[in-house]
């Protein structure tokens, strides 16, 4: 069996037969938990998610109680709308009623760099004024009532306009709240990002400039949350003998 749902009935071919598509693009974007894959469909370029097919436990999790991540991917989308590049569908296919492949179609975004790029590059051009434009941008999102879960650098995609201006979008958005943030959750946001003190003082120091928040207290605020992230992820990193970084 097979859900989905499309944006436009002129995508139905691509997603009748995502396999095949999918299987035949050879542009892999990314390969982790899980895969990316640019594939061309009439003359747009898009960009189609699959996702690992989870354990057993997690396949009736999913099946029954909760939504899958295609589908939470494509919803949150079509709801953020211009926050994240545009939705094109999902879809669902199920083997003895429970979840087994899944996938999400979305409008390739043509970025120049993600957020990595400037915060591990110091000498980066216009660095400061990215985190600042990055900030307002998360601003803009707390305004809409919008929590990104996962607001790791690998997920958020930059584009220097025509104009010299930032355009920024988030992707991998399965994971997200809508609800009005109180100031810690707004400042604790930033945490994921990784940030060294200094570049994260720039980013809070803006927010609370937008939002007009006292801002020793904000940025204060924001640096014990991310020291605090940083902390548990190095802690978990130790007892598995990995390296540490920070
Ligand atoms: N619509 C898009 N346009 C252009 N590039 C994209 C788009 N969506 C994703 N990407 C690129 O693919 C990368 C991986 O996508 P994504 O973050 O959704 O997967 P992921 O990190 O593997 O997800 P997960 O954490 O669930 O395993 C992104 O960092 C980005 O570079
Ligand atoms: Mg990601």
């Amino acid at each position: 069996m097979k859900k989905q749902k499309l944006s436009n009935p002129k995508y139905l071919n691509l997603i009748t037969d995502i396999e095949k598509y999918f299987q035949e693009s050879d542009a892999l974007i990314h390969d982790a938990r899980n895969q990316l894959k640019r594939i061309p469909f009439q003359g747009e370029g898009l960009i189609v998610k699959s996702f690992k097919v989870p354990h057993l436990l997690n396949r009736i999790v999913y099946s029954f109680f909760r939504q899958s991540k295609a589908r939470k991917s494509y919803l949150f989308s079509e709801k953020i709308g211009d926050f994240t590049p545009e939705p094109i569908a999902y879809i669902e296919n199920y083997q003895h009623g429970l979840i087994s492949t899944s996938y999400f179609v979305a409008k390739h975004y043509e970025f120049d760099f993600d957020i990595r790029r400037p915060l591990l590059k110091p000498d980066f051009l216009e660095r400061a004024l990215i985190f600042k434009r990055f900030a307002a941008f998360v601003y803009q999102l707390h305004e809409h009532n919008i929590l990104h879960l996962d607001l790791s650098p690998g997920n958020i995609l930059i584009k220097r306009d025509d104009a010299g201006q930032y355009q920024f979008k988030i992707v991998d958005i399965n994971r997200m709240k809508f609800i009005p943030l109180s100031v810690k959750e707004r400042a604790k946001n930033f945490s994921k990002l990784w940030a060294n003190n200094e570049d994260l003082t720039v980013m809070l120091s803006e927010y609370a400039a937008l939002a007009a928040y006292d801002q020793e207290a904000f940025i204060q605020c924001g640096l014990r949350a991310n020291q605090r992230n940083k902390n548990i992820k190095n802690f978990k990193k130790r007892l598995k003998g990995h390296p540490v970084n920070d």
